[in-house]
């Protein structure tokens, strides 16, 4: 699929069919997170993918929004290595980690495979209920997570350009 097509066309998948993931897929869809731009180039990220169902339905009671993890074919969860950006902004760890996970939601798309964006911040104690469940170690901070896997329904693409929300050249002039 051509870039620009996958940009416009992408859209958040939460209905799968149950079917896993190829490991060709897989490999694809780390390999484009690893791609993301990175602030100093710290590459940041740490990748855990979960195809285990058993796991993947331990994560379900953490969060109400999460209700498609046993349909879909893996989770893939994101953290940040907290001692590769201990000397700059913590957000640029956000922003690596960010980048990542869109970086994979358009490779998913782009394989004809469908993702949802999954966020982790509800509480301290939900995150460490998590990082129990997937033994995440206390140096990585988890940063987001996708469900992803066989669509089993194809949401319309939406056209979301809005023009009054860009400005040109001083904040408020409209394009
Ligand atoms: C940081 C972040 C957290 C999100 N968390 C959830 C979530 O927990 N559950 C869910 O179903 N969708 C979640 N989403 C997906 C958004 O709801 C979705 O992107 C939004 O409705 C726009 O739809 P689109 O992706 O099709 O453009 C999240 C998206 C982002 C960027």
């Amino acid at each position: 699929m051509e870039i620009m097509e996958a940009l416009f066309t992408r859209r958040t998948i939460r209905s799968f069919t149950g079917e896993g993931i190829s490991r060709e897929n897989l490999t694809d869809i780390i390999r484009a997170g690893m791609s993301a731009p990175s602030a100093h180039g710290r590459r940041p990220w740490r990748i855990l993918t979960v195809e285990s169902l058993e796991k993947r339905k331990a994560l379900m009671p953490l969060c109400q929004w999460w209700q498609m993890l046993d349909k879909a074919g893996v989770a893939i969860v994101v953290c940040s290595d907290k001692s590769m950006a201990e000397d700059m902004p913590w957000e640029f760890q956000l922003n690596d980690c960010s980048a990542a996970c869109e970086n994979m939601l358009l490779a998913a798309h782009g394989l004809g495979l469908g993702g949802v964006w999954l966020g982790i911040c509800e509480s301290d104690e939900k995150i460490a209920k998590f990082k129990k469940v997937l033994e995440i170690p206390d140096n990585m901070r988890v940063i987001g997570m996708l469900a992803v896997g066989h669509p089993s329904a194809e949401p319309k693409p939406e056209e979301r350009f809005d023009p009054k929300k860009w400005y040109s050249e001083t904040w408020g002039r409209s394009k």
